[in-house]
């Protein structure tokens, strides 16, 4: 009995008999392949994995943004049943922190419908033993969101969807595609430029050589949740690394072991992501009727919540932890580490005013 082909040998074989592929073909193959995509298999964050995220760094991210889900959900008039829904909720870290916090609120834990959109086996299983207590509900389709008011988070769930990127070249726009020279995979573009006019007016003017990249997956996610929200109520607070601009620029890169890897060595094993247009996500969200705060660079967005006070709160409760909890709290806010390159962005009803973006 031959052994199953490994998912760059399927890889390879597919562009041998198809011809070369999209990038978000290939992103798509390497991320979320049913049995040997990278988020399909083991968990890949932490010290161990191959990155780490704002929650599994301090406890204070969390629970600032439960601290926000509070507020919102206070502003909407404490509904007696609302959902809320995280995006890649990764160990459930994040909901975990959240919820602690959240929960104090009076009527909140009552009201709370807890879905979770998760494609990974072992992180379901991890979320699941952290937040079994508030009876989570894994839904594969945003439809299923019940029909109350809706506050979805997502932290790094973004940056993990396909892109497609394409070239400037002297005829036109041509899609960068993954093909084999040499039997190697290669990057190559395809022969065809686009039509005339499919590039946003922010980068008709691009020099050549520029590359773009578009999120599709990114903007249909935000069309449906901003659909629902729209007729249900609610916010859609997105933390990710991102430009507030639409704007060229190469940004797909790939991590393994905490350190840059090439994107087409070792598919399925290395983390593969881009950075988000959220000027593009703002677009689709308000002409379904929602209103866009402002984007917020993340160390802003955790200052106005209260980082520094929670910070000087959780120091004085653990004086033994406060290097601990002031190398965290730099970690997340400082400009030079994640404060500047991660941004929040929120999309909600009218009339609301989300807590953490500029007044
Ligand atoms: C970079 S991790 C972030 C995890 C967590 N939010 C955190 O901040 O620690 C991305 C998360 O999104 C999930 N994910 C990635 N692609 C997905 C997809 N297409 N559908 C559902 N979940 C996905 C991953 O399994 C993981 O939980």
């Amino acid at each position: 009995m031959t052994d199953a082909p490994t998912l760059p040998e399927l890889i390879d074989m597919q562009i041998r008999t198809s011809g070369p592929m999209s990038i978000a073909s290939y992103m798509g193959l390497c991320l979320t392949h049913p049995s040997k995509g990278y988020y399909k298999s083991a968990d890949p964050l932490g010290a161990k994995g191959d990155f780490v995220t704002a929650p599994e760094i301090s406890q204070m991210f969390g629970e600032l943004l439960g601290f926000f889900c509070v507020n919102v959900w206070q502003q909407m008039g404490s509904p007696k049943a609302f959902t809320l829904l995280e995006l890649g909720p990764g160990r459930g870290t994040l909901m975990a922190d959240m919820l602690r916090v959240a929960c104090r609120a009076e009527g909140f834990r009552d009201a709370l419908d807890l879905r979770l959109f998760e494609t990974n086996p072992a992180l379901i299983a991890e979320q699941n033993a952290r937040l079994e207590a508030y009876g989570p509900k894994w839904i594969d389709a945003f439809e299923k969101v019940g029909d109350g008011p809706l506050l979805v988070v997502a932290n790094e769930f973004f940056d993990a969807l396909p892109i497609r990127q394409f070239v400037r070249m002297d005829d036109g726009w041509h899609e960068r595609m993954v093909g084999l020279s040499e039997g190697r995979r290669s990057f190559g573009l395809n022969p065809t430029p686009i039509p005339p006019g499919a590039m946003p007016e922010a980068v008709a003017d691009a020099a050549p050589n520029s590359v773009f990249e578009v999120g599709l997956a990114n903007g249909e996610v935000m069309k449906r949740l901003a659909s629902i929200v729209s007729t249900q109520g609610g916010a859609i607070l997105a933390v990710d690394y991102g430009y507030a601009r639409t704007q060229t620029g190469e940004t797909l890169q790939g991590v393994r072991r905490h350190q840059y890897a090439d994107v087409l060595d070792a598919p399925g094993e290395t983390d593969l992501s881009a950075h988000v247009d959220f000027e593009a996500l703002g677009n689709v969200a308000a002409k379904a009727g929602l209103a866009v705060q402002p984007l917020a660079t993340q160390g802003d967005f955790l200052t106005r919540l209260g980082l520094n006070e929670r910070a000087k709160a959780l120091s004085a409760a653990n004086p033994g932890s406060s290097a601990d909890i002031a190398a965290a709290k730099a970690r997340l806010a400082e400009p030079g580490q994640m404060g500047e390159l991660f941004k929040a962005f929120c999309a909600h009803s009218p009339g609301l005013f989300p807590p953490g973006f500029a007044p």
